[in-house]
């Protein structure tokens, strides 16, 4: 045999050992449901598929590389961390506030998951989006501003004039 044989061999068997590694050494469990979430919009779900219910559910989509060592170690440990942490499948830990306040500060989604789910990557709008619906869905506060007034509208002419005389200055 060539040496290139020999290589080629060890190469495939290498993988092999890996992809067995990867399967046996770790659980990829999803376990029941037993909490249903009326989400405020299927938008809002979408983005919460897309972005968190990966790690924070038992509706986990394990990709391929999930079941590769040493991926897999990786990618099961942030799970089952994720589950502990918060669990949207079982109400474990499901805070509005605390969802909220993780996706303002950039820490959730967690950074290494956005690289290999692009559209996790949300972008200030879909940020706001889903901020606005974890709060009709599970209630807190949104971080903008704080607590206090809501504060002037500004700029929505057009509609007044109707009742009493109330002096309108211009501008
Ligand atoms: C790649 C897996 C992963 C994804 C995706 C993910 N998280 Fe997490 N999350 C974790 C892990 C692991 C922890 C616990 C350890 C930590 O805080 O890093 C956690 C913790 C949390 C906590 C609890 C924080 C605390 O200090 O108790 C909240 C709330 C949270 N995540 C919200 C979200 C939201 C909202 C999203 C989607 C926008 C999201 N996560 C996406 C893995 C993930």
């Amino acid at each position: 045999m060539s040496r290139n044989r020999i290589l080629i061999i060890l190469g495939v068997v290498g993988v092999l050992v890996l992809v067995v590694v990867g399967n046996v050494a770790t659980a990829h469990t999803n376990p029941p449901v037993t909490t249903a979430i009326h989400w405020n919009s299927p938008e809002t779900e979408k983005l919460m598929c897309a972005a968190c219910m990966d790690c924070h559910s038992n509706e986990t989509r394990w990709p391929w590389y999930s079941y590769i060592a040493p991926m897999s170690f990786l990618v099961v440990k942030d799970v089952n961390e994720g589950r502990e942490a918060m669990n949207l499948s079982t109400g474990v830990e499901v805070e509005g506030e605390e969802m909220i306040n993780e996706i303002e500060e950039g820490a959730m989604p967690k950074p290494v998951y956005t690289l290999l789910h692009p559209d996790a990557n949300l972008n200030a709008g879909q940020k706001a989006q889903l901020i606005a619906g974890i709060q009709a869905t599970f209630g807190g506060e949104g971080g903008e501003g704080g607590e206090g007034d809501e504060g002037g509208e500004s700029g929505e002419g057009g509609e007044g004039g109707e009742g009493d005389e109330g002096g309108k200055s211009g501008g």
